[in-house]
């Protein structure tokens, strides 16, 4: 088979910029890619916090000029570098009036009121970046709202132009949650033309993920539980008619986990390195994360982490309407977080009352999610919905036992806990009640103190479980393939 070209595009990528796991994701699919020997390149916006000289970025020679309809032409700087410890490219747009502020997205509470106009300006300058590099892509990989105006820009204002001849596009969905619904009017910049407004259309606003998704060649979720998922009212967001009408393009590939960066026999972020043959060091990390959460240092109580963002999806009500009944048991719990503000406060409070058993940090630190990934004996995600979940992931690789809702990549990754066979990798439950989280907490802390081959069971289960990135990228790459060769023909 010929060699792909591929182009990712993504508003964040690890680790020059991160809120989330699409970052994590576009960090580590491409270095997967490129080892099976495509030519795959990475495009994302150059924002005040990626750093120039850390990464040794280098400018390309010329500005790039990007057509924004009624705005007119914008020319911006493209910085080139690698992904860290790979030859994989990646190009950085700069434009100071859109990028240069402290947030990706927001300004820590609300979101940026031109956000339609910056992702559309990178989605065009991503378009025009691939012409000036002669870089003629098999493929376009866009990656939710923020990049889903690619494949409407192939369609349109591309559609003739030779450098994307045999060009197809595929659409990851990574959170059906946020669309990226503006006013009509932005239109009248993306350019493409009024008559094609119906195919975004949401009564009288634009929803730019909607136009991706009719556009695109192919779609994906990260996850096949998700995929489904998103066909139906519960999951989707208003969008799920449309998707289920498209179903025969819709596809879902579980992401992968780079375990270069996971994985407790490498990680210079935690106490102490262990792996399956020696698990004795996990003890110090325990101790180590109780230390550095203010928690008494107790090796025998089972210690719950919490890594993630504090928003309605990740499950935090369900855990705020249980968490006094959760702490009569004894353990305890650590949380590392940020989000909504009166989460952020409750949790505080929780922890000010229950100093021996909760204790938050909230903020964002790479470095003590490691720490409580390899600390922690159990790790809760009762997240609402999760289109894959990586922290999950990550918890089996370091012996954490996931307590997790069943839905999406928590339903595809953890297998629940069967006392008879002594088979799982975690504890799952349905209902998004308190009753069925408070339960499952009740399981998972009576296994730890009742029934200790079960859990050394379950961890050694969890540990020798691999999702790795190789195995995802070469459904990408078939995925491609199809996708090129439906577009031209010519593979
Ligand atoms: P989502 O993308 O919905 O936030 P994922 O589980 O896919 O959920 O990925 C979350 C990623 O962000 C993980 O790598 C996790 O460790 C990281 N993360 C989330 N919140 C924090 C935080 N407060 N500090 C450090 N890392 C965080
Ligand atoms: C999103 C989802 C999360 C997924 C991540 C990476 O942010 O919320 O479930 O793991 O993208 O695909």
């Amino acid at each position: 088979m010929n060699k792909l070209k591929i182009l990712i595009a993504a508003s964040e990528v690890v680790p020059f910029a991160k809120t989330g796991g699409l970052a994590d994701v576009v960090g580590a699919l491409p270095k997967a890619l490129h080892s099976l020997g495509h030519d795959v390149r990475v495009v994302m916006p150059r924002y005040y916090v990626v750093d120039i000289k850390k990464y040794k970025l280098k400018p390309l020679v010329g500005a790039l000029g990007v057509p924004m309809g009624i705005m007119g032409e914008i020319w911006a700087l493209v910085y080139e570098g690698v992904l860290p410890d790979s030859a994989v490219p990646v190009y950085f747009i700069e434009y100071e009036d859109f990028f240069g502020r402290s947030g990706l997205y927001d300004d820590g509470v609300n979101g940026y009121d031109d956000n339609d106009n910056r992702f559309i300006f990178f989605s065009r300058a991503v378009m025009q970046l691939a012409k000036k590099l002669e870089f003629h892509p098999d493929v376009i990989h866009a990656n939710d709202w923020h990049t889903a105006t690619i494949p409407m820009l192939l369609n349109t204002i591309y559609a003739f132009d030779s450098n994307f001849a045999y060009t197809g596009s595929l659409l990851s969905i990574h959170n059906l949650q946020h669309q990226g619904k503006f006013y009509k009017g932005v239109m009248d910049v993306m350019g493409i033309g009024w008559n094609h407004f119906y195919e975004m259309q949401e009564h009288d606003s634009v929803n730019l993920l909607k136009g991706g998704i009719v556009h695109a060649d192919a779609v994906s979720t990260v996850s096949q539980k998700y995929a489904q998922e998103i066909r139906s009212n519960e999951f989707g967001w208003g969008l799920n008619g449309l998707i289920d009408s498209y179903s025969y393009k819709l596809h879902g590939i579980l992401n992968g986990v780079d375990y270069d960066e996971w994985n407790p026999s490498l990680d210079s972020f935690i106490a102490k390195k262990f792996d399956t043959k020696n698990m004795s060091p996990k003890a110090i990390c325990k101790a180590d994360i109780q230390a550095s959460f203010n928690l008494p240092q107790r090796g025998d109580v089972p210690l719950i982490g919490f890594v993630g963002r504090l928003v309605e999806q990740k499950g935090i009500h369900l855990l705020a309407s249980a968490i006094y009944k959760i702490l009569e048991m004894d353990i305890q719990i650590v949380m590392l977080g940020a989000g909504e503000k009166w989460a952020e406060h409750f949790f505080g409070e929780i922890a000010f009352k229950y100093p021996e058993k909760f204790s938050c940090y909230i903020g964002y630190r790479n470095d003590l999610a490691h720490k409580i990934e390899a600390g922690s004996d159990l790790f809760l995600m009762p997240s609402l919905f999760e289109p894959c979940g990586l922290n999950q992931i990550y918890s089996l690789r370091y012996g954490t036992l996931p307590i997790v809702r069943a839905t999406g990549g928590l339903d595809d990754t953890i297998e629940s806990y069967h006392n008879d066979s002594k088979h799982g990798n975690g504890f799952k439950f349905t209902d998004a009640t308190p009753e069925a989280l408070f339960n499952t907490i009740g399981w998972a802390v009576y296994t730890y103190y009742n029934d200790k081959v079960g859990f050394d069971n379950l961890r050694k289960n969890a540990m020798s479980a691999r999702f790795d990135w190789i195995a995802a990228a070469k459904e990408y790459e078939a995925l491609y393939y199809k996708i090129a060769k439906g577009r031209k023909g010519h593979v």
